[in-house]
């Protein structure tokens, strides 16, 4: 089954071709990250208006690199939430303007499934690896969830965050101390430079809750920089490094203690903040549970994931959604 997928959720203009859920006959990924970083973060309007521009010609390409026309195509998945209502509305419509005439199934798909997903486009993909249940952990710019893969298409919201999510708290941190967005990579790249131990700053617990909380973490981070006379170039890193690890250390903890409550066969970690060198390393050191991490580009919002995901959801319900709407604060 050839899958053409899309997604416009957030600040990436994202179009794939996927064959069984797998295999990836194109991925093309149109970042805006440059355009917002002037200000610092995500302008929604402006995103939206970037997706306008860029989705036709990124569709174009990835049906040029993965030799098919329009025609081949069984069927179309499209991100329709969460995120951004403008960004999203412009993906969901161009999928709905390609699918009509030529009447191609076409449905929603939620992102966060398809950052689930992404772990399928590996060679042994869990069903192989580990089998049912898994435990996924989601790090991106709008959650931190932990969720319950009973099976395909069997999933439990176990956790989430009461506040910031990692990825926002990476950007805000990073923001904090002068450094660009996105916050997750450029505080990656300053801590290299830094020694963790030179600050003490918290991990943040709910008592008898797996939830977690970010926002205390930045408060604390920006009373050191405040306490601070001068930030020079090695404080910065070592804050960086410090705030890093108080992040990468809170997700791994709620993490594995999640996965021995479950008692899962496997461990997925994807989303944005899944791209963390220090989290990769650091959780494959400590988890006694087998655990499997994307490759970083399909960690990061493409449309890859989305394919797979569509794969999962339509191999055996090819309908047409022609009422499908967006859903920004989309769930499990
Ligand atoms: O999944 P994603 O691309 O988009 C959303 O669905 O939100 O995640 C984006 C988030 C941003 O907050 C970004 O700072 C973070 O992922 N991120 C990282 C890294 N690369 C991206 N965080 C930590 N370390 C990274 N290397
Ligand atoms: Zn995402």
């Amino acid at each position: 089954m050839l899958i053409m997928s899309i997604e416009t959720s957030c600040d990436e203009t994202a179009a794939a071709i996927i064959e069984n859920g797998q295999i990836i006959r194109s991925n093309v990924v149109a970042s805006q990250a440059e355009m917002h970083s002037k200000f610092g973060g995500i302008i929604p309007e402006m995103a939206a208006r970037e997706h306008m521009l860029n989705l036709i010609p990124v569709i174009d390409q990835a049906l040029k690199i993965s030799g098919i026309t329009i025609d081949d195509i069984d069927a179309i998945g499209v991100t329709n939430g969460p995120g951004l209502a403008g960004s999203l509305l412009v993906g969901v419509n161009t999928a709905k303007g390609i699918a009509f005439p030529k009447n191609i199934p076409i449905q929603g798909i939620n992102h966060l499934e398809g950052h689930i997903y992404a772990s399928w486009l590996e060679e042994n993909n869990p069903d192989d690896e580990f089998g049912f249940p898994l435990l996924c952990l989601i790090a991106s710019g709008g959650h931190s969830d932990l969720v319950l893969m009973n099976n395909h298409q069997e999933f439990n919201l176990i956790a989430r965050t009461r506040d910031d999510a990692a990825g926002e708290a990476f950007d805000k941190g990073a923001r904090i101390l002068g450094l660009p967005y996105p916050g997750g990579p450029s505080i990656q790249k300053s801590a290299s430079n830094g020694c963790s131990g030179n600050f003490n700053l918290p991990r943040p617990k709910i008592n008898n809750s797996l939830d977690f909380s970010f926002s205390g973490l930045k408060t604390a981070l920006l009373r050191e920089v405040q306490t601070l006379k001068n930030l020079n170039d090695q404080n910065k890193s070592d804050l960086a490094s410090s705030f890093q690890e108080a992040i990468t250390d809170t997700l791994i903890r709620n993490t594995l203690q999640a996965a021995e409550i479950h008692n899962v066969k496997g461990i997925l970690i994807v989303g944005g903040v899944a791209a963390n060198q220090r989290l990769r390393e650091e959780i494959k050191k400590r988890s006694p549970i087998p655990l499997m991490i994307p490759k970083v580009e399909f960690c990061t919002d493409n449309a890859a994931m989305i394919g797979a995901a569509a794969f999962y959801r339509m191999k055996n319900n090819l309908t047409f959604e022609w009422n499908m709407d967006v859903i920004p604060n989309l769930s499990f």
